[in-house]
Order: structure tokens, then C-alpha cells, then sequence
């Protein structure tokens, strides 16, 4: 197949034809851009805290970020870099080398922060303890450490937002996970700007990626040879979420667009989960009586889980 704009041979198939190495940068990094600014995802002079791992997805938006501050004339010195070690074993470690170097070579000032330090053990030796009683997979624990820590630091760092590299997949796959399992109060806090509202306590989440598809992801990566191991979590797996994803590939396999359009349908409907959301007055956002942290109870999540293992 050749390239749709060009001679030249492609080496994406997209839904309106195929792309050439030169024209598929160009056509993913622009999709970025677009996104950025449709739905004013950065501003002008905030400080920026980007949420890295050292895989694809994060090193990918820490890059086009950056380029985008540079494209805009906007200040690249309010860009900083926020990564969480789990603890997981023979997992992290090895990304967070390849994001140290990158980070380095980009002139990007890391931040890490660690769940051993934070929670008292690493995830692979609190889940079981957390989870005892339920068989539930780490990632509840995972999930929940990760948003409280990244949301206390990048505060702490004076951040005005934190950037994911929340892809189209991810979130078509939140969509689908939210609607299977009637949680349509979480599914207001999906889309390009994650959150409910805007809170002293919360450093609202963004999403540069949210309409790139993974495999585009992984193709821009590997083009601009970013060095870094296309691995997966270890526990990625297993559980509810990944069966969500076989499905999803499946189709996306069988009916292109099927990711897409998951996506598009649940944009239209966005504003009305949000509007019945931020009415309901049980999920207003007060602070933690324990760690001051945001929380929609007396005691947040993660002090619960803390207090688990402390008793332990
Ligand atoms: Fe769930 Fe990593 S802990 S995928
Ligand atoms: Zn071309
Ligand atoms: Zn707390």
C-alpha cells in the first residue's frame, strides 16, 4: 500500500487510506495539537506537570507537550515531569531508567515518588493484603495510589495540570467498563479533561492522546525511536479491564471505527453526565480528615488502604 498524500510506502493503514512515515508524524502530532487546543487543554504560563511511567504513552505526550510549548512560544521551563514507582517487580525499575534518560535528554526536571515510601510497602506486597478478604487483582490498589499520589505531588510542585497518556483505548475502554458495570457517576469524570469540577484540592487531569489509538501510539513511538521497552504491566493480564480490551480489539478488528465511535457517542453525552454529577451533593469533593487530601468521604481511599496495611 502506498501512502495516501505521497509515492512513498505506507506504514499505517487508517480508516481513509494509508500513511507514509513523514505524513503519519505529521498527521498524528497535528491530531495532538488539534486536541490541545479544541479544548483548551493548556494555558497560557501554567505549570505543567506531565504524569510519565517510561512507556509509550507517557514519553510520547512528555515530547509533543513539549513541542507544543516550543511551536507556541509558550515557556518551556513551566514543564515538569511526575512518575510513580509502584514497586512492581522486574517491571518498573526498567522503565524508569528509560525515563530517566529521557528525561534527561530533554531537559525535563523529574519528580519520583514511590508507594513504599508513601503507603509503607510496594504494590506487589500490599495488593495481597489490601485485597485479602475480596481476591480482587492489584490494580484497585494500583489505581487508587497512583491518581492520590500524582494529585498530592503535582500540587506540591505548584502544578496548574497534570498531563496523561490516556490513549483513545484507555478510555474506550473506561466507557465501556463504566457502562457494564452501571457506574455512570465515574463515567462523568472521563473526557479530554478529567474531573468534576474545579477544586482547590485537585489538580485537574488532561488528556493530549485522547483521540489517538494506541497502535498509533506505539507506531509514533517506534518512528521516533524513543528508547524504551514496549512492555506491559505484569498484571495488565489479568482482570476485568483486559477482557474489556480483547473485546474491544476484537471488534475494532472486525468493524473499524468501533473505538472511535465509542469515544465520539459518549463526547455528546459528557455534558449531561456532567451536569448530574456535579449536582449530586454526595460526591462533592471535601478533604480527608486523615491526610487533608481530596476525598468524597471522611476518610479517603488510599488512608483506608494505608490504615490496612498499618494494621496488618
Ligand atoms: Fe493493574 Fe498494573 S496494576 S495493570
Ligand atoms: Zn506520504
Ligand atoms: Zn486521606
Amino acid at each position: 500500500m502506498s501512502c495516501s498524500k505521497c509515492q512513498n510506502s505506507a506504514v499505517i493503514a487508517l480508516q481513509h487510506g494509508g500513511l507514509c512515515k513523514n505524513h503519519f508524524i505529521d498527521y498524528f502530532e497535528e491530531k495532538v495539537f488539534k486536541t490541545i487546543n479544541k479544548y483548551q487543554l493548556i494555558g497560557r504560563n501554567e505549570k505543567l506537570c506531565v504524569a510519565v511511567s517510561g512507556g509509550k504513552d507517557s514519553l510520547t505526550v512528555l515530547y509533543l507537550t513539549k513541542k507544543y510549548l516550543e511551536k507556541n512560544n509558550l515557556p518551556t521551563n513551566n514543564l515538569i515531569a511526575l512518575a510513580v514507582d509502584e514497586g512492581i517487580d522486574n517491571y518498573r525499575e526498567k522503565t524508569l531508567v528509560d525515563l530517566k534518560k529521557f528525561c534527561q535528554e530533554h531537559a525535563v526536571p523529574l519528580t519520583i515518588v514511590s508507594f513504599e515510601q508513601e503507603l509503607g510497602k510496594t504494590l506487589d506486597k500490599a495488593y495481597p493484603i489490601i485485597n485479602k478478604d475480596t481476591n480482587k487483582r492489584p490494580c484497585n490498589v494500583c489505581g487508587v495510589w497512583r491518581r492520590y499520589l500524582l494529585n498530592k505531588h503535582a500540587k506540591k510542585l505548584g502544578a496548574d495540570k497534570v498531563i496523561t497518556g490516556h490513549n483513545l483505548d484507555d478510555e474506550a475502554q473506561a466507557i465501556i467498563m463504566n457502562m457494564f458495570k452501571a457506574n455512570t457517576k465515574l463515567a462523568g469524570r472521563l473526557g479530554p479533561i478529567s474531573g468534576l469540577e474545579e477544586h482547590d484540592l485537585f489538580v485537574q487531569r488532561v488528556k493530549p492522546l485522547y483521540f489517538c489509538a494506541e497502535k498509533e501510539v506505539r507506531l509514533y513511538a517506534l518512528l521516533q525511536k524513543f528508547q524504551i521497552e514496549f512492555t506491559e504491566c505484569p498484571y495488565s493480564k489479568e482482570g476485568y479491564r483486559h477482557h474489556i480490551q480483547e473485546m474491544l480489539n476484537d471488534f475494532e478488528q472486525k468493524y473499524k471505527g468501533t473505538k472511535q465511535g465509542i469515544v465520539n457517542s459518549f463526547l455528546t453525552m459528557l455534558p449531561l453526565l456532567k451536569d448530574q454529577e456535579n449536582q449530586t451533593a454526595e460526591t462533592k469533593i471535601r478533604s480527608c480528615s486523615k491526610c487533608q487530601e481530596a476525598s468524597n468521604k471522611d476518610i479517603c481511599n488510599a488512608c483506608v488502604m494505608k490504615e490496612t496495611i498499618q494494621n496488618a
